[in-house]
């Protein structure tokens, strides 16, 4: 089958590669040329490095290389059987290239689109088939991360999820099944892991040194959520967050902080710009964490049950499979545990506790428990069998 990308930035390049790597021919379509040419180097350079490392055999990378072709013309895209798009995050621009799209591509080519932020629902809504529409979420890097939220609108013909799910399950991913909701499964579940650290770091219970050594040290988190905001950028993070609010109509669960919105205002977007909440210029102190268990215990699970929560009420709402948003958060944001195991283990009227504990002191809705999670605890059941946990 022949593949058509739509944008040739970091992540259309990089599902390019992928689908090329899995044997189809790929057109790779960007209104800049420019853009075109970096991101045949781009792939050319990423292609050559998995040879080198040994995870590509030579003639592989290069065949897979040569299975890609540049184009400027949606015209190309006649005899494609999937066409994705990875473009601006821009619903208005989105709809307009699937409406010229579906001029070009025959009655049974599949449309798909990366978003991250967008309902997919909506963009469907510009096609005059939209019952071929999905959403493909890839993460970036999309040659090295695993993971894949594959998302039906409401248009989406029943089938067509699970063909698509196939169809990225052959290309070496994992794939997982998502409701077309706010931040699908990834950039759900994981909002508390920033929002509630801030939160702690705003009353003063620990500084950001303390709070990401008790998520790394104790919690074997792979990066603190102040060393991870002040990577992936604050213009980034903050979006993101505030993205998923506004589409949840303002749930105060997911309200961005005063504190990261600051940091964006002042340029600070972390270690890109030499400052975030720690300063990466050269020479400056590291500051130090206070290494006191207890604490670090409290912190710990306080941002845990947070996250349980989040995962809790996205199964208790059907926005996924319990085996997928394990999956999703393991190999999306490489949590050392499912949420819903760890949850497990901890003792669901332990997380229900600290839940309804700050409940009761805050008297905030960011810290109302799932139905799901308090029926469970209550009951005396967990979320998976007890063999699958032992
Ligand atoms: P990017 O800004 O690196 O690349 C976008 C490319 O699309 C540019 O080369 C631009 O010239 C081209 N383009 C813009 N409008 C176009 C049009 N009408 N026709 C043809 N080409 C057009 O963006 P990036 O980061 O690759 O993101 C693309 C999409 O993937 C966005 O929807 C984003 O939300 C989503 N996404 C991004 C992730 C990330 O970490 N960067 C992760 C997962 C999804």
């Amino acid at each position: 089958m022949t593949i058509g990308i739509i944008g040739s930035g970091a992540m259309g390049a990089g599902i390019a590669q992928v689908a090329a790597t899995a044997g189809h021919t790929v057109w790779l379509l960007d209104q800049n040329q420019a853009a075109l040419q970096q991101a045949a180097q781009r792939i050319r350079q990423s292609l050559d490095k998995l040879a080198e490392k040994g995870k590509l055999m030579v003639e592989d990378a290069t065949a897979a290389f040569a299975r890609i072709q540049l184009t400027e013309n949606q015209t190309d895209f006649a005899d494609c059987g999937l066409v994705l798009e990875a473009i601006v995050e821009d619903l208005a621009a989105k709809q307009q290239v699937f409406r010229e799209v579906e001029r070009v591509v025959s009655a049974n080519c599949v449309l798909a689109t990366n978003t991250s932020s967008l309902s997919i629902t909506s963009i469907a809504a510009a096609c005059q088939w939209p019952e071929r529409f999905v959403g493909i979420h890839f993460f970036n890097p999309a040659p090295l991360m695993q993971l894949v939220e594959v998302v039906p609108a409401v248009q989406t013909r029943p089938g067509l999820a699970k063909e698509v799910h196939a169809l990225v399950q052959s290309w070496g991913k994992r794939p997982v099944l998502v409701q077309d909701t706010p931040g699908f499964i990834v950039n759900r579940v994981a909002r508390p892991f920033y929002g509630e650290a801030i939160r702690l770091l705003e009353e003063g219970v620990a500084d950001a040194a303390t709070i990401d050594w008790a998520m790394t040290e104790l919690g074997g988190f792979r990066m603190g959520p102040f060393a991870l905001m002040d990577f992936i950028g604050h213009d980034v993070n903050y979006r993101v967050t505030e993205s998923v609010w506004t589409a949840f109509f303002y749930d105060p669960r997911y309200r961005p902080s005063l504190t990261q919105k600051r940091l964006l205002e002042a340029g600070y977007y972390g270690r890109k710009s030499g400052r975030g909440f720690y300063d990466y210029t050269p020479g400056a102190p590291i500051p130090s964490p206070t290494l006191d268990a207890a604490l670090g215990q409290r912190i710990l699970h306080r941002i845990l049950a947070m996250l349980i929560n989040e995962a809790a009420d996205a199964l208790h709402l059907h926005v996924a499979s319990a085996a997928d948003l394990e999956l999703a958060m393991t190999t999306g944001v490489n949590y050392p545990k499912g949420l819903l195991a760890w949850a497990d283990t901890l003792g669901l009227p332990h997380v229900l506790q600290i839940l309804d504990d700050l409940y009761h002191e805050y008297h905030e809705e960011r810290y109302r428990a799932s139905p799901l999670l308090r029926r469970l605890a209550q009951a005396g059941q967990t979320f998976f069998p007890i063999e699958a946990i032992l």
